[in-house]
């Protein structure tokens, strides 16, 4: 799908079997979402602009690359989205961090929000907004609607799994947003749950269920 970048990478692969397997442990899903999250961190950055900067070795003044521009936020999306952002933390350490607290009311499905602390020059930083199931893209649509209205205009989405459903509805909304996923899966089902997925992430990440 136009916007989705999907990673065949075969250890996200392989650790996206572990999660989806309903045998797989609490501690085990949260050791895994971090290990996933750190690959998928590192194809979500690929393309970052570089500049030169002079630097002294033991031997010699070199120009070498770093990272241009402001420190990246990571934006989970509460409270499955945290399950991916110590993996991303372990990549790029001086991130800075945008909590969003969004909820699917369980009748309507549509995004409830109960918390939003971010930095306050979004418009200058990338984003990378973080939530491991792509469904309705109701929660989704809304974070981004929330950083744009913050002044964010660089954005992408990381998620594990997504329904071709959500990937439409965010490509409609917020064309201008990336996606990249580790799996596209089939469809939603009547309540709003991905088909085959891996069931609640927030859920099989904290052990409430
Ligand atoms: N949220 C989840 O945790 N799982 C789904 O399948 C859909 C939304």
């Amino acid at each position: 799908m136009e916007g989705l970048t999907v990673l065949d990478h075969p250890l996200v692969q392989h650790k996206l079997t572990l999660l989806r397997d309903k045998r797989t442990s609490t501690a085990a899903f949260r050791q895994l979402l971090r290990e996933i999250s750190t690959l998928m961190c590192y194809e979500v950055t690929r393309d970052l602009p570089l500049e030169p900067v002079t630097i002294d070795t033991p031997l010699e003044t070199i120009q070498a690359p770093r990272i241009a521009g402001k420190k990246l936020v990571f934006a989970p999306i509460l409270r499955a989205g945290v399950g991916l952002l110590e993996g991303m933390l372990d990549l790029v350490p001086s991130a800075r961090v945008a909590h969003i607290g969004l909820y699917r009311d369980p009748e309507t499905l549509e995004a409830v929000e109960y918390y939003f602390k971010a930095p306050e020059d979004l418009s200058e930083r990338l984003i990378i907004v973080v939530d491991p199931m792509l469904a309705t893209a109701n929660t989704a649509v809304a974070a981004l609607d929330r950083l744009k209205a913050r002044g964010a205009s660089n954005l992408r989405l990381v998620c594990l799994v997504a329904a071709p459903e959500g990937v439409r509805r965010l490509r409609q909304t917020h064309g201008d947003v990336p996606i990249w996923a580790a799996a596209l899966d089939r469809r939603l089902n009547d309540h709003g749950y991905i088909l085959p997925g891996l069931g609640d992430a927030g859920d099989r990440l904290f052990g409430t269920r």
